[in-house]
């Protein structure tokens, strides 16, 4: 198939109806930019490709070149001007028998469209062929209209029908395969839309079809070749990739306790025995072991989470390695480039950012952990801060194996805490502290015998002062 195809891929248009002043198609879905789509799926399939590009050209280009590097070509539409003007743009490049023509906005698509479409094109020995599908959703009527009529067919779009034509719930896919022969003649002979001055690709349908060649269809369920014009159908078009995605691993063994609102991007994976709770959502290039817990409402982004650890609910993990048996929050924030070793325990209210946690190391209660280092089998008390940064510069915290830090600790960093070593609650720690060692760092305490009943008598407070009114002092 891929030596006499070529494919080009429309994606030059101004996303209008988005309103978000940003190219729709990089907008992701599940995770990646709805352009890369197609564009990945042609280069799975070995099929030479081209996108034409226009608006925010830049970032269009850049993103498919940090994907596909050389192998895929551009053109520069300047002006967008229709479907139709997006494809002559780019004549100079066909060299190929059959050109695959593709809307950029259809990312549902897959290899068994692409070479249903292709062997029926081959098998009926069509000029064209192309790719509709039945929609009987009045409110969904922005497609162009599949119009036949006795032995001929035509495309007629939404906004350009006078008629109304609802009942027929035929629509076009945006996805082509047209001769290249007939494609450059044909193409010349576009005419501008009287209603909005485009030139159609849709009306090569009816110029083939008028000139007696053969015009083929291949029919596909309608969710396969959505189209994307507004935020609405993006998220439409979202929820069906993510549906898909949670069957996928619900079919290798993960249990969803409410799929309904999980959230799962396309490059995360799942082993087998993990159970997923309400509302998690996970992103980017997370990577969840077996018999893992992921509680409700946590959120995990570039995570590592490893064997038999459990995520407590409401916690945030992001850019993190998570190894077996840890056990996270609830209501943790672990993130930039920390490393939590095995069986560690990182409690509620606790953050820990650019920071290696050691095995069996607890850190249970409302704390701070930023660029520490922190061996094995610590304890951490609750309250306890590593200040690491004066204003200017962010400074280390060396905490070394068996440490016991006291409740309530400031550690001032640059610090040493060495092995064994301890640290009175409610301490400030501002020098290195010894292996071994006891470090007591707050102010001392002073017991005045008797004086709290002093306190307690209304001529302590003056004589206008009620009794017991102490709050006012
Ligand atoms: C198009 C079809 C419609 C079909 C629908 C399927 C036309 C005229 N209509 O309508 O029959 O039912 O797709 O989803 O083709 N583009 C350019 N340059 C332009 C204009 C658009 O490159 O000047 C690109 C867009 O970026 C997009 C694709 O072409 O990726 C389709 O354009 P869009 O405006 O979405 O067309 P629809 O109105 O959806
Ligand atoms: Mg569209």
């Amino acid at each position: 198939m891929n030596r006499n195809l070529q494919a080009i891929i429309l994606a030059a248009g101004k996303s209008t109806r988005f309103n978000t002043k940003q190219s729709k198609l990089t907008e992701k879905i599940c995770g990646q930019e709805m352009i890369l789509y197609p564009t990945k799926l042609l280069a799975s399939l070995g099929i030479a490709t081209t996108v034409v590009v226009g608006y925010q050209r830049e970032i269009v280009e850049s993103l498919i070149r940090k994907n596909h590097g050389e192998r895929v070509k551009f053109v520069h539409q300047k002006e967008q001007i229709g479907t139709g003007h997006a494809l002559l743009c780019t004549q100079e490049l066909w060299d190929k028998k059959h050109i695959l023509i593709l809307n950029g906005d259809v990312p549902l698509i897959n290899s068994d469209l692409i070479n249903s479409l292709y062997q029926k094109h081959i098998k009926e020995n069509a000029q064209v062929t192309f790719v509709t599908a039945h929609n009987i959703d009045p409110s969904l009527s922005a497609y162009g209209r599949v119009v036949q009529e006795g032995n001929k067919i035509k495309i007629i779009e939404a906004k350009d029908d006078k008629e109304e034509r609802k009942e027929h719930c035929c629509i076009n896919a945006g996805i082509y395969l047209i001769n290249k022969d007939f494609l450059q003649t044909a193409i010349h002979e576009l005419e501008k839309s009287k209603v909005t001055g485009e030139l159609y690709i849709t009306d090569l349908i009816h110029n083939a079809s008028d000139k007696g060649l053969k015009v083929e269809t291949v029919s596909t369920s309608f969710d396969i070749i959505r189209g994307i014009n507004t935020l609405q159908e993006l998220w439409a078009v979202e929820q069906i990739k993510r549906s898909e995605l949670i069957k996928y691993w619900m079919d290798k063994g993960i249990r969803f306790y409410a799929a309904q609102n999980n959230h799962i991007d396309l490059n995360v994976t799942i082993g087998a025995g993990t159970s997923i709770g309400a509302s998690v959502q996970l992103y980017g290039s997370t990577k969840i072991g077996n018999n893992c817990v992921i509680e409700a409402f946590s959120i995990l982004e570039n995570a590592v989470i490893e064997d038999h650890a459990n995520i407590k609910s409401h916690s945030v993990v992001k850019d993190a390695i998570i190894k077996n048996k840890s056990i996270i929050g609830p209501f943790a924030h672990v993130h930039s480039d920390t490393i939590v070793s095995t069986q560690a325990n990182i409690g509620n209210f606790v953050e820990v950012k650019k920071s290696e946690v050691g095995a069996n190391t607890k850190i249970k209660h409302l704390s701070y952990i930023g660029d520490a280092q922190i061996g094995n089998d610590v304890n951490i008390g609750a309250g306890t801060i590593t200040c690491n940064f004066n204003g200017l510069t962010k400074e280390k915290t060396k905490i070394e194996d068996n440490v016991c830090i006291g409740s309530n600790n400031s550690l001032i960093a640059p610090i040493c805490i060495g092995k064994d070593a301890c640290t009175a609650a409610g301490s400030v720690i501002t020098r290195d502290v010894p292996a071994d060692a006891l470090a007591i760092a707050r102010a001392h305490q002073i017991n005045k015998e008797e004086y709290s009943k002093k306190l307690k008598q209304p001529a302590f407070y003056g004589a206008k002062k009620v009794h017991n009114d102490t709050t006012t002092v």
